[in-house]
């Protein structure tokens, strides 16, 4: 039975929210954000008959987690993008409480959503199905409704399907939660779409030597890359280190192989894919030309994000910027995507102490061991040194300073500016760290160092998504 539709109110969240939003000095000049309301995951990332399509979890009603919707954007260039038609609102009984993350896949030419139908029950229990959508005509979207249950041995903690075909079959991956309260990462196979056959736990606590893997495993991506396999994931739970997962919740990437025969994949240890303070739930595509491209939520649940200043403006959030994948020396490098570069203003030359902060992009090499600090508007301090980098900002709840380490020799550095957020690429995107934070405007970028410092920036020509 359908529930009723809330299309109307969201028309008129969005009536009244954008305006306010677009208007506040903090929303994007070039990164995907909500008009109104709190966005999280991208969804259904693809590159299907010419463009690219990127969905994301939408709040339109309040900066706050209470309903999911997906909103849809599309572009031919990844650089203009356009609003699409709402693709998927909760009102079927099997996903009453949200239509939580997944996936885009091209079947036969016709674009079909995986997503988790999330129903909570009133003595706080809650159960999860995996649905399918597809495509219409017009554009809209028209629900198939659930194709695998919950499955056996596992609380109501089983969401974000990643489907990708391989040889004569559709693959999925989905995050788990297991009876005793462990995180996991399960396989499962089909040939129609229809009907799931489950090939158990691939990755998670107690798995590849993992003893200490946190309690739920969320948004899992398992890809091909230069040769090898990577599997990305955001575990809960993971214990804090000096240095590593100091978020609520980290993503995190694993390289092995994905032995398909005997559904296995035996994998190195974890490692932080984003050490900056906002990253989580990333997705990636396998775009025509070959390319492996991500974006993530720069943002991360469950800790200060609700404290962000923009919820007086009614609008929560952001996208990271595009990246591109590779596996080289045994590492994964991210780096913007080239196309990118579109969006570079005239290139300037700069060398002296302070620069006015405006959306830009700017790069350089440091000589090791060279020292190096970036103060943003003093509400973000960046630190190079022998040790590496640090990101250290103010809680937005208490006095308290955070920081947050990228540890190594860091010989260049690639920084992507915009009104409210900094990613930094290091060493050509050896590591990067992403970060929200909400200067003054207007406001200044102010450099110290041991040497005096030069480089080359861009200022950055707004993305309107129209
Ligand atoms: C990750 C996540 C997903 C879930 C979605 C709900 O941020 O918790 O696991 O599908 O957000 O919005």
């Amino acid at each position: 039975m359908s529930l009723p539709s809330r299309l109307p109110e969201i028309l008129q969240a969005v009536m009244q929210g954008q305006p306010r939003a677009l208007a506040d000095d903090h929303y994007p000049h070039w990164h995907h954000a909500p008009v109104t309301g709190l966005m999280n995951d991208p969804n259904g990332f693809i590159e299907f008959a010419g463009r690219y399509h990127l969905f994301y979890q939408w709040n339109p009603f309040a900066c706050d987690h209470t309903f999911k919707c997906w909103g849809h954007w599309s572009s031919a260039d990844l650089i203009h993008w356009r609003h699409e038609p709402i693709a998927l609102i909760p009102d079927e009984e099997y996903d009453r409480n949200g239509c939580y993350s997944g996936c885009a896949i091209d079947h036969e030419g016709i674009l079909r959503l995986f997503y988790t139908g999330n129903v909570k029950f009133a003595d706080g229990a809650r159960t999860a199905w995996q649905c399918l959508a597809t495509q219409c005509e017009n554009g809209a979207f028209s629900k198939q409704g659930p194709v695998l249950p919950l499955p056996t041995g596992y609380t109501g903690h089983v969401r974000d399907p990643k489907v990708w075909w391989h040889h004569d079959r559709w693959y999925m991956v989905l995050g788990a939660q297991d009876l005793q309260l462990r995180g996991k990462v399960l396989l499962f196979s089909s040939t129609n779409l229809q009907q799931w056959l489950s090939h158990g736990e691939i990755a998670g606590h107690g798995l590849n030597g993992l003893s200490s893997g946190g309690y739920m495993w969320e948004c899992p991506d398992l890809f091909p890359l230069n040769g090898t396999d990577i599997l990305i994931c955001c575990p809960q739970g993971l214990p804090r280190e000096e240095y590593r997962f100091l978020n609520t919740y980290p993503a995190v990437w694993m390289q092995g192989q994905l032995d398909y025969a005997r559904s296995a994949f035996e994998c190195s240890e974890l490692h932080e894919l984003d050490s900056g303070f906002e990253f989580y739930a990333p997705q990636t595509l396998l775009s025509s030309d070959g390319r492996r491209l991500l974006i993530g939520w720069m943002g991360v649940p469950d800790g200060e994000e609700l404290s962000q200043p923009t919820c007086a403006q009614g609008w929560i959030h952001q996208m990271t910027c595009l990246r591109e994948l590779t596996w080289r020396n045994g590492t994964l490098y991210q780096t913007p995507a080239r196309e990118l570069a579109a969006l570079r203003g005239e290139m300037q030359g700069w060398q002296g102490g302070v620069l006015r902060l405006v959306p830009m992009e700017l790069a350089f090499d440091i000589a090791c061991g060279d020292e190096l600090t970036i103060d943003c508007a003093g509400a973000l301090h960046l630190r190079v040194n022998g040790d590496g980098l640090r990101l250290s900002r103010q809680s937005l709840e208490t006095a308290e300073i955070h920081h947050r380490y990228w540890r190594g020799t860091v010989c260049h550095l690639h920084i992507l500016i915009d009104r409210s957020s900094i990613e930094i690429f290091i060493n050509h995107g050896e590591g990067v760290m992403s970060s929200r934070f909400f200067p003054d405007y207007p406001g200044e970028l102010t450099f110290t160092g041991s040497t005096p410092v030069a480089f080359r920036y861009w200022p950055l020509l707004p993305h309107m998504i129209e």
